[in-house]
């Protein structure tokens, strides 16, 4: 499975954090927001991903990132000219994503919990079709929604609904087979000009081929698309994290656990990433420990 992360959009939301910046760059407690959709693809087991980004941003990335060497991954550029559809991801991926199926996952969602490592390569495996990630929201109007089956197939999946028919968000967390890239490429814009998610995903779920996965109880996911949330996001970061110790979506220590590098490519990392600062110290503990 290949992995696509979309790190584009023009973040008029959060402007004018953004007037200058790329969302997906800007800090959520300790480190940049794109580590956090990253360590998911990377706990899923997947190693070659793409980042896609504006022209003006995407030098930005491979900056922070590299080639991904680093982490016993290889990463991957593109460019998105215009911001035009979640689902137009998948036509810039096209020749990267070859014959393999694919997770895309949005630059600005953040998970966290305890089993969605092992969640996540469960639906790897049993993937026919999409495979969405829902998660229990108080303002479903906000995001795109689904209503389900009790075995999480999807009966109805609308984007933004004036009026929800449950309260289950679609998470920016999204798994599919080949296919979808042919069906993207079918798609026509939406009424506001973009190739739509939500009618990719409406394609396979019309044919019974979209299941949704309610992450729900043991788990939190947070957008950062308003000021407030971005700010939450943040916060629920620094409270697990000075609580219990650990750091939450530490790529370095990601790909250790993964067994993607070993414990002297760790500590090298850590000692480049110098002890003065916390972050860096947390890496050099774990190659020593
Ligand atoms: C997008 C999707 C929406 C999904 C959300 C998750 O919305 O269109 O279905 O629920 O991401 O973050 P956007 O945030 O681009 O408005």
């Amino acid at each position: 499975m290949r992995g696509i992360i979309l790190a584009g959009g023009s973040g008029t939301r959060l402007r004018p954090l953004t007037s200058v910046h790329s969302k997906q760059l800007l800090p959520v407690y300790d480190k940049p927001m794109v580590y956090y959709p990253l360590a998911v693809l990377m706990q899923a087991g997947i190693r070659e991903i793409l980042v896609i980004s504006t022209p003006n941003h995407l030098g930005i990335y491979r900056e922070l990132l590299g080639d991904g060497s680093k982490l016993g991954i290889t990463l991957a550029y593109a460019v998105q000219d215009e911001p035009k559809g979640l689902a137009q991801a998948l036509l810039i991926s096209r020749e990267f994503i070859g014959s393999e199926s694919v997770c895309l996952v949005l630059g600005d969602n953040i998970f966290y919990g305890h089993r969605l490592p092992d969640m996540l390569r469960e639906e790897a495996e049993r993937l026919d079709g999409c495979t969405l990630f829902g998660y229990p929201v108080s303002d479903p109007e906000r995001y795109g929604v689904a209503e389900t089956d009790e075995a999480g197939n999807i009966l109805s999946l609308e984007e933004k609904p004036s009026r929800p028919k449950s309260n289950l968000a679609v998470t920016g967390l999204y798994m599919y087979d080949n296919e979808a890239v042919d069906r993207a490429a079918g798609l026509a814009p939406s009424p506001r000009g973009e190739l739509e998610i939500t009618d990719l995903n409406l394609t396979f779920a019309r044919e019974g081929r979209a299941r949704l996965v309610n992450l729900g109880r043991g788990s939190a996911w947070f957008d950062t698309g308003t000021h407030d949330s971005l700010l939450e996001a943040s916060m629920f970061v620094q409270l697990l994290e000075k609580r219990q110790g650990i750091r939450i979506s530490c790529l370095e220590e990601v790909a250790y656990r993964m067994g993607f590098i070993d414990r002297e490519q760790l500590m090298l990392i850590g000692k480049e990433l110098s002890d003065s600062s916390s972050y860096g110290r947390y890496v050099m503990e774990l190659a020593s420990a």
